[in-house]
C-alpha cells in the first residue's frame, strides 16, 4: 500500500507505543503524534523517554503526548507498567509492542532468570498484551501491532525443547527465534479472539525492514564478523521513519481496519512460506509463555 489515506477522517486514538525513546519506535510515536492522536511512549530511561517526549510535542505541537517508564525485560515490571498504564488513561485503542533487543554472542540472563532476548522480545509481548486486552476490548475499534522482523527466517529450525537456548545459544538464534516466536504469539491472539467471538480487537505482527538505529550496538560489538557483511547491506538501509510507516499503517489507517491475523511489512500483507508456520509450535510457545508469566497472568487472560 503505497499511499495510504491520511489520517484525517480518523477518531482519535489512544496509543501506547513501547520502546518509543529511540529508533523506530520514537519515529512511529513522532507519526501518531503528528496525526493528533493521544500517544503514550514507553522507554526505560526516565531522562532519555522525556527528552524524546518533549522533542516530539515540540515537533508535533500536540501536547497530549505522554511519557512513561518500565524495564521490560522484567515481567514483575511489565505487570507494573500494564497496572500504571491501567490507572491512568480512561482507554487505550491501540498497543504497539516495539520495544526490542538483541544482545552478544554470549548468552545473558534477566534477574528473573530468562535469556534475555527471549525476555524482551517474546515474553514481555505477551504478557502486555494479556494484561492490556480488557482495556482494549473496551475500545470500539482496538488494534494490537507487533513489531517482528525477516530475521525470524535466519535462525533455522525452531528448537521447541530448548526454548531460551540453554543448550544452543547465538545471537542470531536468540533475535531469530524471539522474532518467530512471538509471531506465533500473535496468530494465536488473533486465533483466540475470533474463537472467543471479540470482534474488535485487530491482533498484527509488522517488519520495519533494515532500519539505521541502535539495535545493534551490542550484538556488533560482539560478532564483529558481522561488519563486513554490514557493509555490504548499507544500502538497503533505510531511515527509523521509513521502517516506522508500516507500525504507523497498522496502528491507525482506516485503510486496514478490519484485518486482524496478518504479517505486514513494506506497507503491504507478506506471503509466508507455510513452512515457517507450526500449530503444534504456536501451542507450545504459548502454552511456555504462559507458564513463565503465571505469576502475574490474570483471570481475564486468554
Ligand atoms: N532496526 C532494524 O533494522 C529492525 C529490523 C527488524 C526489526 N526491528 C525491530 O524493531 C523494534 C525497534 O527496534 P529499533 O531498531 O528501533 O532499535 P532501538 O533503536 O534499539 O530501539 C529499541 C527500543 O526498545 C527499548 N528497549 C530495549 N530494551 C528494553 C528493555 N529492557 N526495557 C524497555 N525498553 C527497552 C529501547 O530503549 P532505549 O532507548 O533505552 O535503548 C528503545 O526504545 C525492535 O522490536 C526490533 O527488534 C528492527
Amino acid at each position: 500500500m503505497r499511499n495510504p489515506r491520511p489520517d484525517t477522517t480518523n477518531p482519535r486514538k489512544t496509543i501506547l507505543v513501547t520502546g518509543a525513546s529511540s529508533g523506530i519506535g520514537r519515529q512511529t510515536a513522532l507519526a501518531l503524534a503528528e496525526q493528533g492522536h493521544t500517544v503514550i511512549m514507553h522507554g526505560r530511561d526516565p531522562h532519555k523517554t522525556r527528552d524524546v517526549r518533549d522533542w516530539i510535542v515540540a515537533r508535533t505541537g500536540n501536547r497530549d503526548v505522554h511519557a512513561h517508564v518500565a524495564d521490560l525485560s522484567l515481567m514483575g515490571e511489565v505487570a507494573r507498567f500494564a497496572a500504571e498504564i491501567d490507572a491512568t488513561y480512561d482507554r487505550l485503542d491501540v498497543l504497539v509492542n516495539n520495544a526490542g533487543g538483541q544482545f552478544g554472542s554470549t548468552r545473558g540472563t534477566t534477574a528473573e532468570g530468562h535469556e534475555r532476548t527471549f525476555a524482551i522480545n517474546t515474553l514481555a509481548p505477551f504478557l502486555l498484551t494479556n494484561l492490556l486486552l480488557p482495556k482494549l476490548e473496551e475500545s470500539p475499534s482496538a488494534r494490537v501491532v507487533t513489531v517482528a522482523s525477516e530475521s525470524y527466517r535466519q535462525a533455522g529450525r525452531p528448537i521447541l525443547d530448548d526454548i531460551e537456548l540453554e543448550r544452543n545459544y547465538s545471537m542470531v538464534r536468540a533475535y531469530g527465534f524471539s522474532k518467530l516466536y512471538v509471531w506465533w504469539l500473535m496468530r494465536r491472539f488473533d486465533a483466540k479472539l475470533k474463537a472467543a467471538g471479540v470482534r474488535n480487537v485487530a491482533v498484527n505482527t509488522v517488519e520495519p525492514g533494515s532500519a539505521a538505529t541502535s539495535l545493534q550496538r551490542e550484538s556488533l560489538r560482539s560478532t564483529p564478523w558481522m561488519l563486513p557483511l554490514l557493509v555490504l547491506w548499507l544500502p538497503f538501509i533505510r531511515t527509523a521513519r521509513y521502517g516506522a510507516r508500516t507500525s504507523v499503517l497498522m496502528a491507525s489507517s482506516p485503510d486496514v481496519e478490519g484485518v486482524s491475523g496478518e504479517f505486514w511489512g513494506g506497507m503491504r500483507r507478506k506471503r509466508i512460506n507455510a513452512k515457517w508456520i507450526s500449530d503444534e509450535g504456536e501451542r507450545r510457545i504459548w502454552e511456555y509463555c504462559e507458564r513463565a508469566c503465571a505469576p502475574y497472568l490474570r483471570d481475564t487472560a486468554l
